[in-house]
């Protein structure tokens, strides 16, 4: 499917491809599905970090004085509960000294609007910038829900990234925030009557910690 949409950026990346192939896969076990999760995390986690400024700073090698670099913005990455949690050591392991905020939402089966159950992050929140983290952009229920949560908390510099994304949830990041990023590994079809992404991975959460 072609990118027509102005606030999403397809990461497009053959190992990318390979791994969001095996989440597809319905046989794959929890623990390949993980292990996948984390590879593709790493490499969105270097794609995206492209863009962040560094500062300079002197740094002195066992020979002498020279230049060195360091993250000009505080890096906070706020994976949404539960399924964002498997796409955190992937970021942290490209950006380790980057703090790490959760917000928990459930999307109600029935209504398909996000419940909010759990919320804690770094005070300094407001003046850093924040990697929302959640593998699934189904609706867009929740990641909008959390983008209202963080900006409510002065929260100006964010983007949001995730696994596999749907045409509605770009649509309705763009009409309630357009001012966010989209960054995803995959854009699939469309979601069937009950808010799943197709032909997508099913129910990421379940698939993560073995729930199903
Ligand atoms: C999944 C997913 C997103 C949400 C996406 O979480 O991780 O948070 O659904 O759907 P939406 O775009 O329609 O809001 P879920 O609510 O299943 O919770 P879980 O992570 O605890 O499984
Ligand atoms: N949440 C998931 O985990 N999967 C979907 O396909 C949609 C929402």
């Amino acid at each position: 499917m072609s990118n027509i949409f102005p606030n999403f950026h397809l990461i497009d990346h053959p190992i990318i491809k390979r791994n969001i192939t095996v989440l597809r896969d319905v046989s794959t076990q929890p623990d390949i599905f993980r292990a996948a999760v984390k590879r593709i995390s790493n490499i969105l986690a270097v794609e995206i970090s492209k863009d962040l400024l560094v500062s300079e700073f002197e740094v002195e090698t066992p020979l002498e004085k020279t230049i060195g670099y360091k993250l000009k913005d505080e890096i906070v990455l706020v994976p949404v509960l539960r399924a964002g949690l498997g796409m955190v050591s992937g970021f942290l392991e490209i950006i380790p000294d980057a703090k790490v905020g959760h917000i928990g939402l459930q999307r109600d089966e029935t209504t398909l609007k996000p419940i909010e159950y759990y919320y804690k992050t770094p005070k300094n929140i407001d003046s850093a910038k924040v990697l929302l983290i959640d593998p699934m952009l189904a609706t867009g229920g929740s990641a909008s829900e959390a983008i209202n949560y963080l900006k409510k908390r002065g929260v100006d510099n964010l983007i949001f990234t995730c696994l596999v994304a749907a045409p509605e949830g770009i649509d309705r990041i763009y009409k309630h925030h357009s001012d966010v990023k989209i960054y995803g590994a995959a854009l699939d079809r469309e979601l069937n009557e009950k808010g799943y992404i197709l032909p997508g991975l099913g129910d990421a959460g379940d698939r993560t910690f073995g729930t199903l």
